[in-house]
C-alpha cells in the first residue's frame, strides 16, 4: 500500500476490504496500539470471533430441535418449510426466501433463548458518579453492571413453560393468525429475549447473521441427515460464556432423496 501511495503506476490493486481499511486508518495514526502488526492481527481476531465464531455458535444450540420428545415432527416441519420455500423461489436463497422460513426462524430463536452465549447480557461500566436501585442496592462509579439472561429466558413471567424447548413457541402464532405478529423474529431484540442485547448497542450485525444461520440449516436440513444425540453434549464454559462443544462428534450422512 505504501509503493502504491508512493507510485500510483506500481501494479497491485488495494482490495476493497477490512484488512485494507483498518491498514489505510493505521497509516493516519501514530501510536504503538493502533499501529503495530499484532495489534492489526489481534483486530482481526476480534472481529472473526464477533462476527464468525458467534454464527457458529448459534447454528449449534439448534440441535434442540432432534432433542425433544417431538424431534422427528419438529425436524419434518423445518424441513416441509425449507423444501416448499426454496421450490416457491426457484430454488434459490434470496432475501425474501429466507424471510419465509418462519418455523426455523423460531426453532433458532427459541435454541438462543434457551441456551444463549452467555448467562448475562448488557455488561456496561458505570460512567456517571454512582446511583442507587429502586431496590436501595448501591452502584459506584466504574462497576461493571449488567442483567441475568438466563434469569430473564426461563422466567415464568414471560415464557410459558420456560424450560420446555418449543421450536415453533414464536412461529405458532404467526402461522396461526390471520394477522401474521412480526415482533417476535430473529432480529427482534426485547428485554425479554436478549442474545443479540438490547437497545442502542444491540448487535448490529445481526440481520446478516440470522440469514446466514438459517440458510445453513435449511440447506443443512434440505441436505443431510445428522443423527440425534442419544444426550445434548454439555455445553463447555470459557469465562462468562457458555459455548457448545466443538469436540463431540456428530453422525451425519447425506440424505436418500430416492428413498
Ligand atoms: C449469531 C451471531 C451474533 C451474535 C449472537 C451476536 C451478538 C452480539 C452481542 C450480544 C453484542 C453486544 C451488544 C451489547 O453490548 O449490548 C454484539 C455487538 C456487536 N456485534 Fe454482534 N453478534 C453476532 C454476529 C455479528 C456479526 C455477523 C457482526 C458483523 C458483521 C456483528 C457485529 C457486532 C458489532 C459491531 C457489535 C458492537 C455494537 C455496539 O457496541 O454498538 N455481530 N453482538
Amino acid at each position: 500500500m505504501k509503493a502504491k501511495a508512493a507510485d500510483p503506476t506500481y501494479p497491485w490493486e488495494e482490495p476493497d476490504d477490512f484488512i485494507t481499511w483498518m491498514v489505510r486508518e493505521s497509516f493516519k495514526r501514530e501510536t504503538f496500539h493502533e499501529t503495530s502488526v499484532y495489534h492489526l492481527a489481534y483486530r482481526i481476531v476480534l472481529l472473526n470471533f464477533g462476527g464468525i465464531t458467534t454464527t457458529s455458535i448459534m447454528v449449534g444450540p439448534i440441535q434442540h430441535a432432534r432433542l425433544t420428545p417431538d424431534a422427528a415432527n419438529v425436524i419434518s416441519a423445518l424441513r416441509e418449510e425449507a423444501e416448499r420455500v426454496l421450490q416457491e423461489h426457484n430454488g434459490e436463497w434470496s432475501k425474501s426466501a429466507v424471510a419465509k422460513l418462519r418455523r426455523l426462524d423460531s426453532a433458532i430463536r427459541e435454541s438462543a433463548r434457551v441456551s444463549a452465549i452467555g448467562g448475562n447480557a448488557l455488561a456496561r461500566r458505570v460512567k456517571i458518579d454512582g446511583f442507587t436501585l429502586p431496590n436501595g442496592l448501591a452502584v459506584a462509579k466504574n462497576s461493571t453492571i449488567g442483567v441475568s439472561m438466563d434469569g430473564i429466558h426461563f422466567d415464568e413471567a414471560y415464557y410459558d413453560h420456560p424450560y420446555v424447548y418449543d421450536a415453533f413457541r414464536f412461529s405458532r402464532p404467526r402461522e396461526e393468525a390471520e394477522k401474521p405478529r412480526t415482533n417476535e423474529d430473529l432480529v427482534t431484540t426485547s428485554v425479554h429475549w436478549l442474545p443479540f442485547s438490547h437497545g442502542l448497542h444491540a448487535c448490529p450485525g445481526r440481520f446478516f447473521a440470522a440469514n446466514n444461520v438459517k440458510m445453513i440449516l435449511a440447506q443443512l436440513l434440505l441436505d443431510y441427515e445428522i443423527r440425534p444425540f442419544a444426550t445434548r453434549p454439555p455445553n463447555v464454559a470459557i469465562g462468562d460464556m457458555s459455548v457448545v462443544p466443538v469436540t463431540a462428534t456428530m453422525m451425519i450422512r447425506k440424505r436418500d432423496l430416492k428413498a
